[in-house]
């Protein structure tokens, strides 16, 4: 693939999953620093963000109020200085009894107003609690997707573990950066497994700031190009974000 081509190819990522509206967890700290994490996304090819700050009873409990102000104001300045950069909300939602009905009552964001859900767990939480948390999420109308699968031990060990969750109905995000390597050799070539059986649907950025936890795509792009092909790729960081925020299902035509 030539420079150009990978330029062009580049027009538009999308991320899922971004910790971009200021005051809100412990993801972007002002309003200067979240329009400095657009800039470095943009930067990196994306042209579309969902910002999905973190939902936790009792931890990060959504002050409604405060973030439609604060994700209005960052999206108003973020379109004066990228007129073709957009921003949609959500939320990043750690689960626990109620979500439910924190989601029907609207307390809770799903992603740009979809049926889909981006969700959370603890790292050591067991198959059985994610499996029945996701299906309850599917049993209540919503979409599920996992969040960054690569971090859950008991799903990653082994790959039909996702893919039996994959065939009840969740879908799969990864982080860019594991893309980058930065969780090690291991775990990459695990996700990568998952790609390759079709078993990943979406990349994240998880950013939390514009330094050590950025919204970088560039490293994670390209190994996924050198592993597999343009059209995995195009459709990771692009298609099956581009049907969820149309509220598509992701099968293939
Ligand atoms: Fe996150």
């Amino acid at each position: 693939m030539t420079h150009d081509e990978l330029i062009q190819m580049k027009k538009g990522y999308i991320d899922v999953h971004c910790h971009v509206i200021p005051h809100i967890d412990d993801g972007a700290r002002t309003t200067s620093q979240a329009l400095r994490m657009i800039g470095i996304a943009y930067k990196n090819g994306i042209r579309t963000m969902v910002a999905t700050p973190h939902y936790e009873v009792s931890r990060y409990d959504n002050n409604i109020e405060k973030i439609i102000k604060y994700y209005n104001k960052v999206k108003m300045l973020a379109k004066e200085k990228y007129p073709d950069f957009n921003i949609f909300l959500g939320n990043e939602v750690f689960y626990s009894y109620g979500v439910i009905d924190g989601l029907n009552e609207k307390r809770i964001f799903t992603l740009g107003e979809t049926d889909y859900v981006l969700v959370e767990f603890s790292p050591n939480d067991s198959l059985e609690h994610i499996e029945k948390s996701l299906y309850e999420l599917i049993n209540g109308g919503y979409r599920p997707i996992l969040a960054h699968v690569e971090r859950y031990e008991n799903v990653i060990k082994n790959h039909r573990n996702t893919e039996r969750l994959v065939e009840m109905g969740v879908y799969i995000q990864t982080n860019v950066s594991t893309l980058a390597g930065k969780s090690g050799h291991r775990i990459r070539g695990k996700v990568l497994k998952l790609i390759k059986r079709d078993l990943i649907h979406f990349i994240g950025t998880d950013a939390h700031s514009d330094g050590r936890r950025a919204p970088e795509a560039e490293k994670g792009l390209e190994y996924v190009l050198k592993k597999t092909d343009e059209e995995t790729a195009y459709r990771l960081f692009r298609d099956n974000a581009l049907k969820m925020l149309n509220n598509e299902y992701l099968e293939e035509d």
